[in-house]
């Protein structure tokens, strides 16, 4: 049975009675509510307020829970800073050439926020989009956040102001869902009006050793991946080339800890600071695993699964000393991003297969963190 959200609201900041509450306000005063959810061994808060995963909560070797997300405690600093901390990332991730495509026979710019290009579709992306939530309190591992992005043909002045200056009206429904196996599942459903390129992520940064530990420099990753996309300059878009990993920094076929290569020479490496790029999976169309990694004092070792072709890894470069969640307090590459997409900047690139969304059709894609710990 769907229960009224309100009826739930509780005023303190704590996940304890396992009810959802009210966690913040955005400027505007509207509220930001935090939906716990709890199954297997994992517990997740996540705020309607950019989807984010505030908290997950994952038993270690010890069976102890390590929170191994990292966040914030306030919607003001989510809303001010650009690490996109544990959100919902789109309509379109990543990073599109000098902020302009061309569909149809039009070209559509898009707001300019990182050097010459569009990141993450702007500031109107549905990072800091207050979700419309549906939580079933016999199901408190389940939550399903509607969103809509109107699109620029839009004629309304206000509708205009928030836009991310794509076509088309997007619906976007996405599912969080925690597994009796321990999995944190997310999908990802859209429609559109019109047609438009869509590229959903989530920016979860992990820190598998508890996302108050040191940097994740130690932790030890496989991703299944021959290729990487390299970047053509500085300006950080790939020059459309699938490149080999084999004998470079990116090779991750193997296990090894991702702190061995990281401060190579690799030119690659230094315009990224690090891995800030796009693996593409060595899979077929369809779902499988593709990445595994481990937390070396935590035991936690997570499996990524997905049905999407790609994912850009994001070793926390940017991180600089920062104040984080509960005291914490956040180091360069403290955390590391596995953000399943498809090719980046494919809207501009002939060399990447369309992602383009028709009017009629569904955009659905899932990606999944399983946990074990041994
Ligand atoms: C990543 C991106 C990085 C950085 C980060 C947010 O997705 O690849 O370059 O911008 O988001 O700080």
């Amino acid at each position: 049975m769907l229960i009224k959200q309100k009826a739930f609201l509780v005023k303190e900041k704590t996940m304890s009675n396992n009810k959802p509450f009210v966690w913040g306000n955005m400027p505007d005063g509207r509220e930001v509510i935090c939906y716990p959810l709890i199954r297997g061994g994992l517990k997740a808060e996540v705020l309607n307020l950019g989807g984010i995963v505030y908290s997950l909560q994952v038993p270690d070797k010890k069976g102890n829970h390590v929170d191994v997300m990292l966040g914030f405690d306030t919607p003001q600093e989510y809303l001010n800073s650009d690490t996109y901390f544990g959100a919902i990332i789109g309509r379109y991730s990543n990073r599109i050439e000098e902020g302009r495509f061309e569909l149809d026979g039009q070209t559509y710019p898009l707001e300019i926020n990182n050097g010459r290009n569009n990141l993450h579709s702007g500031k109107n992306g549905f990072h800091q989009y207050l979700f419309e939530a549906e939580y079933d309190e016999s199901k408190p591992y389940r939550l399903v956040l509607h969103g809509k992005n109107d699109g620029v043909e839009k004629e309304n002045a206000e509708s205009m102001a928030e836009t991310q200056g794509f076509p088309g009206t997007l619906q976007l429904k996405v599912i969080y869902e925690l597994t009796e196996d321990n999995a944190f599942n997310i999908t990802y459903e859209a429609t559109t009006d019109k047609a438009t390129p869509v590229n959903m992520t989530w920016h979860g940064y992990f820190n598998l050793n508890g996302h108050d530990s040191e940097n994740i420099l130690g932790h030890e990753m496989k991703i299944n991946a021959g290729h990487y996309t390299p970047f053509k300059d500085e300006n950080m878009i790939p020059s459309g080339e699938a490149a080999e990993v084999t004998n470079t920094p990116f090779d991750f076929r193997e296990v090894k800890s991702i702190g061995r290569d990281i401060e190579d020479d690799h030119p690659q490496l230094i315009i990224g600071g690090g891995y800030d790029h796009n693996f593409v999976f060595d899979k077929e169309d369809g779902w499988c695993p593709v990445a595994t990694v481990n937390g070396e004092q935590s035991g936690i070792a997570m499996t990524v699964y997905t049905d999407r072709p790609c994912m850009q890894l994001y070793t926390g470069n940017f991180i600089v000393t920062q104040k984080g969640k509960m005291g914490a307090t956040y180091q360069h590459r403290q955390g590391f991003c596995m953000e399943t997409q498809t090719y980046p900047n494919a809207v501009n690139c002939k060399a990447f297969p369309a992602d383009v969304l028709m009017s009629g059709q569904v955009y659905k894609t899932s990606t999944s963190y399983r946990f074990i710990a041994e």
